[in-house]
């Protein structure tokens, strides 16, 4: 007896539970559906993003996995720059050299082995989208931080003695 008059009360909590799932699901899905993930930022910032780096540095800038490992042609894969990498010990007019002018402003004579495979997007982006999509890489990194020290906060005070260059 007790068993019947309960079964209503079990069948009501699985309707309720099927349908609280499938509100959750349906908003994982809106949340995760979109091939650029939801940070803060200006959505111009990120669709530069999207449309010229994430081929190489994935889609949250997670980088290549070994992305410190050399190629055989000297080569280093795409790193991160979603602040799990060293992104963050460059000043804006560094990280601003690097994507106008390409990887070769990292070559250095003293390690002559290293070619860079980061491409010079001066001709393609303009002096605001290059600033915007380095905004952009900056809101990745959301608030991790190193040595107890946000590293959003350690990389503006490098940028204090390196800021970006002035726009023509
Ligand atoms: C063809 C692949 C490729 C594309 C496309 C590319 N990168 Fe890179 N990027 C690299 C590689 C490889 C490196 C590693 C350093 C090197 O080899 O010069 C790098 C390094 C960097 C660095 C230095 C990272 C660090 O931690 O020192 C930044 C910043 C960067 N890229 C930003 C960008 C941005 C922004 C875009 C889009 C506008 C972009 N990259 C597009 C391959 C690419």
């Amino acid at each position: 007896m007790h068993r019947y008059s309960s079964a209503p009360n079990f069948f009501t909590a699985t309707l309720l539970s099927l349908a609280l799932a499938s509100i959750f699901l349906t908003a994982c899905a809106s949340s995760f559906g979109g091939s650029v993930p939801l940070f803060s930022s200006s959505s111009s910032g990120q669709e530069i993003f999207a449309a010229n780096c994430a081929v190489c540095h994935g889609v949250s800038g997670e980088g290549q996995p070994d992305w410190h490992i050399k190629r055989s042609d000297g080569t280093l894969p795409p790193p991160p720059l979603n602040g799990d990498g060293h992104t963050w010990h460059h000043g804006d007019g560094l990280l601003y050299r690097i994507i106008s002018q390409g990887g070769k402003t990292l070559e250095d004579p003293n390690y002559p082995g290293f070619k860079s495979g980061m491409p010079a997007f001066g001709e393609r982006l303009t002096h605001e989208e290059t600033v915007e999509v380095i905004e952009y890489v900056k809101s990745l990194w959301g608030d991790k931080s190193k040595l107890g020290m946000s590293i959003r906060e350690s990389q503006k005070l490098v940028s204090e003695q390196d800021p970006f260059p002035e726009g023509n």
